[in-house]
């Protein structure tokens, strides 16, 4: 194998929402690349449907305090109050930012930026709902890479796109660069570099049901791990209420958002037992919660395990009538078939294509589906990369997106707070590279920079056992599925634990039937897996030692959150021998403390 050196002051991974902002921000500095195992505009920010989250107040009355507060009580007080807050009282500047950029936003009728209500997001003096979360009809996401991306082009940045990246490079405990492979060619690229981004998202693809994209492989905590850096708060896994059944397709919470129900076998709205206040808008883990009780004591729909969501206008128009649901002017809310197309066309479309169902006429078969985490590498306010319980900063490494922990999600994310998180923390990460690219050296590049990477893949292409990545793969997740889900037992993840270990040493024994150089995706899909195995088993174990139930995490056997005990971030090695080191931090609490979440 070749090798080419390229040489940028900023290099960032990932061309999501959080990398494109980025780069947005550090090109306007420093030499800047972007490298992206896929073409930038099929990221998976592109399937973000209802919408990003800001206080704008354009339809009722809303605070930036209050969504402070919405998203602290959210996170079940794991998340960090300083970089909340800091985030809250940004996303008004930046969805307006976003706007003059050219993103399509839906409008009301004066010409402001239309709102609609998201789980979790209140009036914090009614309790009520409150309408957040800006959009462009169901597909926020796909318009914010869309725009992003031109604006990248634009400005000039460069990028190398279908470049995988498979490892890290630390000179003298600092950041200098990256090693890729370039897809179509199989030739090995250095990228030398004063500062060095993380923004390859999440890791969904760990569990059986998600709605996360084939290349949602946890790349970035996998590579940190290998590194001897830790990654944080990895037990907490979100799964969105409402994923198509047995295929894990988001359908946006912006369909409860609005007026859509989840109903039971029974015809029972069901959230009614479990959130009086705000019924189907609670947060997702307390919905997901509530789905699987119904499921578990046999209110599936005809027994088996899925429920429905129904926002066909004759029930979306019932039950806003019973919740005395109203318009902006304090006209009754209504809703017919044209307003449900118009606000929601793309799920009607996934639902008419995959399950031959159509929203307007039929409630559609739904069921809970791994989607977000909200661990992943610790960073500060700054998205400086830190080493240890201590803080201490990484030279050089940043990270920001969802391969980050900040920590603003804690234990449980609110919809609608993701896409503000990667434009919020993007920027701060390209901002705060450019500023210490401007006064760093590149650190001299060892010889054997690209030796740990082919390595890697060395190790892969010679193995010559009898064991298949797909059933690996398929054995891993669901494992996952079942054990380290929306309930956990101490029995359940300690197997789910061995089994992991025991797929891990199988992985040792796997074939491959491509050996060739070009677009050797049966290489690097064997390569994804073993990061994915990487970031299972630390999540597992970071669950296995939290013996307490907090948002996402959720265990039968202490269902109770403890903060005297447990009010405290998990911080996970993997030590060169193979064994999981746990630490833990305090949570950053500024005015809220933890009270009882009553939703
Ligand atoms: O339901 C959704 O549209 C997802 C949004 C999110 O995860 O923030």
């Amino acid at each position: 194998m070749s090798i080419k050196t390229h040489q940028y002051e900023v290099v960032i991974v990932g061309a999501g929402g959080a990398g494109l902002m980025a780069a947005l921000y550090a090109s306007k500095k420093a030499s800047t690349a972007v490298i992206s195992k896929l073409y930038p505009s099929r990221s998976h920010t592109g399937a973000a449907q209802g919408g990003i989250s800001a206080a704008l107040g354009n339809i009722e009355e809303d605070r930036p305090e209050w969504h402070t507060y919405d998203t602290v009580k959210g996170s079940d007080y794991l998340g960090d109050q300083d970089a909340i807050e800091f985030m809250c009282f940004k996303a008004p500047e930046l969805v307006y930012e976003l706007e003059h950029m050219g993103l399509p936003f839906d409008r009301t009728p004066e010409g402001r930026i239309m709102q609609r209500p998201f789980g979790g997001h209140t009036n914090n003096e009614t309790g009520k709902p409150v309408r957040r979360a800006c959009h462009a009809a169901d597909r926020t996401g796909h318009m914010i890479l869309q725009t992003l991306y031109q604006q990248c082009i634009k400005n000039n940045v460069t990028f190398f796109d279908e470049f995988q990246v498979l490892d890290l490079i630390m000179v003298n405990g600092k950041a200098a660069g990256v090693v890729a492979i370039e897809i179509a060619t199989g030739d090995i690229h250095v990228f030398h570099a004063k500062a060095v981004i993380l923004a390859t998202g999440g890791w969904g693809r760990v569990w059986e049901i998600t709605s996360n994209a084939y290349a949602y492989t946890g790349d970035a905590p996998a590579m940190i791990l290998r590194k001897g850096l830790p990654v944080e708060d990895m037990e907490f896994f979100q799964f969105h209420p409402t994923g198509i059944y047995k295929l894990g397709i988001l359908i946006t919470e912006g369909v409860r958002g609005e007026g859509g129900v989840l109903i039971n076998d029974k015809g029972e709205r069901f959230m009614e037992r479990y959130a009086p206040h705000v019924k189907d808008l609670a947060s997702r883990d307390v919905v997901s919660r509530a789905m699987y009780i119904e499921m578990k004591e046999g209110r599936g729909i005809n027994g088996q395990r899925y429920l429905y969501l129904d926002v066909r206008p004759e029930t979306v128009n019932k039950y806003a009538k019973i919740d005395g649901r109203t318009n902006p002017d304090g006209t009754p809310y209504q809703v017919t078939a044209e307003d449900i197309l118009r606000k929601l066309p793309d799920i009607i479309d996934f639902c008419k294509t995959y399950l031959g169902v159509d929203p307007v006429k039929e409630p559609m078969p739904v069921q809970p589906t791994a989607h977000y985490a909200m661990g992943g590498i610790p960073t500060n306010i700054k998205t400086e990369v830190l080493a240890d319980e201590k803080n201490t900063v990484v030279p050089g490494l940043y990270a920001a997106g969802e391969n980050a922990c900040v920590s603003v999600h804690g234990a449980n994310r609110l919809g609608t707070n993701s896409l503000l998180d990667l434009v919020v923390f993007g920027k701060e990460a390209g901002i705060h590279a450019a500023e210490y690219a401007a006064g760093a050296q590149f650190e001299p590049l060892p010889d054997d920079a690209a030796d740990y990477a082919r390595s890697q893949l060395d190790a892969i292409l010679n193995s010559k056992g009898n064991e298949r990545v797909a059933d690996i793969a398929k054995e891993m997740k669901h494992e996952m599925m079942d054990k380290v889900g929306v309930f956990r037992t101490e029995e359940g993840m300690q197997e789910a634990l061995d089994k992991i270990r025991e797929l891990k040493e199988r992985f040792k024994h796997i074939h491959i039937d491509d050996h060739g150089k070009v677009f050797n995706t049966d290489l690097l899909t064997a390569w994804e897996l073993s990061n994915l195995l990487d970031v299972a088993e630390i999540t597992t174990a970071s669950a296995l030692a939290r013996k307490e139930s907090r948002g996402a995490h959720s265990r039968d056997d202490y269902p109770k959150r403890d903060d005297q005990n447990w009010l405290k971030h998990t911080l996970a090695w993997r030590r060169e021998n193979g064994e999981i080191e746990l630490r833990y931090k305090p949570v950053v609490i500024t005015k809220y403390q933890p009270k009882e979440r009553v939703y």
